[in-house]
């Protein structure tokens, strides 16, 4: 048991200061003031935060690149999963395409066995559609085991491109969520009208979860479908919001490529107005070596500078409190069906994270990501990431991580 003493909670869309106190998992008690004494007359640690102090509910990161098995020279879950609690995330969605793609439930069970005993925080997994597990999808074998089922229907990391529209549709049959790289508008119109198909035909669909949105264009497309279709989610990433082709110079590649400050502005204001549901940081860590050689691989990474980054936005005035904790929680705790997140309030599970009101320069304490880079470094912030909460235990606390009781999320049928 714990108590933060005189931290902001969010109020109103404003903030209130309490006492708030964690035991057993849970926000057992918030108020104006909590003595830390428990009921045998003990001590209860207290910690002080001395500065301005904002305790908002974690991040849940629906995009992200493990990479281990099979490219752990690039990250690996105890790094990656470091990253996330120094950037305020407690659960992460670990994308399929690894080295050898996970299409199967033995690869899953693999990945698992590895996450459960690596992981610094709360995670799930998906698996990747192919023409050969298709059928297998459609039948929902393996929903008792995944959060969603991710489709690269164009270019990028590891192949895995999915061409047939009768694969792709079949994704539809079963109900958890179906993530997307369309690689760009074409695809999207492509994808959209199967959805539309199978919607009709069925008179029901999974969420369709449009990953990493990139253009004016794209935006358009969605707003136009979401009015038909409201279990259709757009995605941004952090580095198309704040960077674009024109501004950027730091290491190349990314899909899709940066857009330029139109587009950066269009996304803004579709995240401000909600056609953007939410924000998946699209953590896909390469070397640096790599970043810089002929043929860089093309991937950014954005675990630990995500919400630091979109916090430094609310107190810019930019972005409300109220859509801040949406696009970083509760819209993924929604589409998901995860419980506990998204709130600080009584009885509640404790996934939260303790936000200062500090300058900190994006790579003056290093990284904790493999890859040891960013594309935000030397980036000027209001604010750095204090302590990260996950399941009611500390789990970083001022530049230390220590690994608790973690869960694997989305199985079982949740
Ligand atoms: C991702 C990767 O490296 O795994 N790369 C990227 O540029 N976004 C793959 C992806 O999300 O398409
Ligand atoms: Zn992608
Ligand atoms: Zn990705
Ligand atoms: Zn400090």
């Amino acid at each position: 048991m714990f108590i933060l003493k005189g931290v902001n909670i969010p109020y109103k869309n404003g903030w209130k200061v309490q006492d708030v106190e964690i035991s057993n998992g849970v926000f057992s008690e918030i108020s104006d003031s909590i003595a830390p004494i428990d009921k045998s007359g003990g001590k209860i640690r207290s910690i002080l935060p001395s500065r301005d102090s904002y305790l908002i509910p974690a991040m849940i990161d629906p995009h992200v690149h493990v990479r281990e098995p099979g490219f752990e020279y690039k990250e690996d879950w105890s790094s990656c999963s470091k990253a996330a609690l120094k950037g305020g995330v407690v659960v992460i969605i670990d994308m399929p395409n690894n080295k050898i793609p996970v299409d199967d439930l033995e690869k899953i069970n693999i990945k698992s066995n590895i996450a459960t005993k690596k992981s610094y925080v709360n995670y799930g997994l998906y698996i990747a559609l192919t023409d050969n597990n298709a059928d297998q999808i459609a039948k929902g074998i393996f929903n008792d085991y995944i959060c969603g089922i991710k489709i690269y229907m164009a270019k990028t990391t590891g192949g895995l491109i999915v061409d047939s529209i009768d694969t792709i549709k079949k994704s539809f049959y079963q109900e958890k969520p179906v993530l997307v790289h369309t690689g760009g508008k074409e695809g999207l119109l492509k994808l959209l009208k199967a959805y539309e198909e199978v919607y009709k035909d069925e008179n029901k669909a999974p969420a369709l979860y449009i990953c990493h949105i990139s253009t004016e264009k794209e935006v358009e497309i969605l707003a136009s479908y979401k009015r038909k279709f409201p279990n259709i989610v757009g995605e941004v990433t952090p580095h198309h919001l704040f960077l674009n082709i024109d501004d950027y110079n730091g290491p190349p590649e990314v899909l899709p490529p940066l857009g330029n400050k139109q587009d950066q502005s269009a996304l803004w204001d579709a995240l401000i107005d909600g056609i953007i549901d939410l924000v998946g940081t699209d953590h896909a860590p390469h070397t640096l070596q790599e970043k810089l050689s002929d043929n860089p691989p093309s991937g950014f990474p954005g675990l630990e500078t995500a919400l630091p980054m979109l916090f430094n936005s609310f107190i810019d005035g930019k972005l409300p409190l109220n859509r801040l904790i949406e696009i970083t929680s509760i819209k993924a705790a929604d589409i998901f069906n995860i419980n506990g997140y998204g709130k600080i309030e009584k009885g509640r599970a404790a996934n939260c994270t303790l936000i200062v009101k500090e300058n900190w320069t994006i790579g003056e304490d290093g990284y904790q990501t493999k890859c040891g880079w960013s594309p935000f470094d030397g980036k000027n912030l209001k604010n750095k990431v204090y302590l990260t909460i996950v399941n009611g235990n500390i789990s970083y606390i001022d530049g230390k991580f220590y690994r608790g009781q973690i869960r694997r999320l989305c199985i079982n049928g949740d």
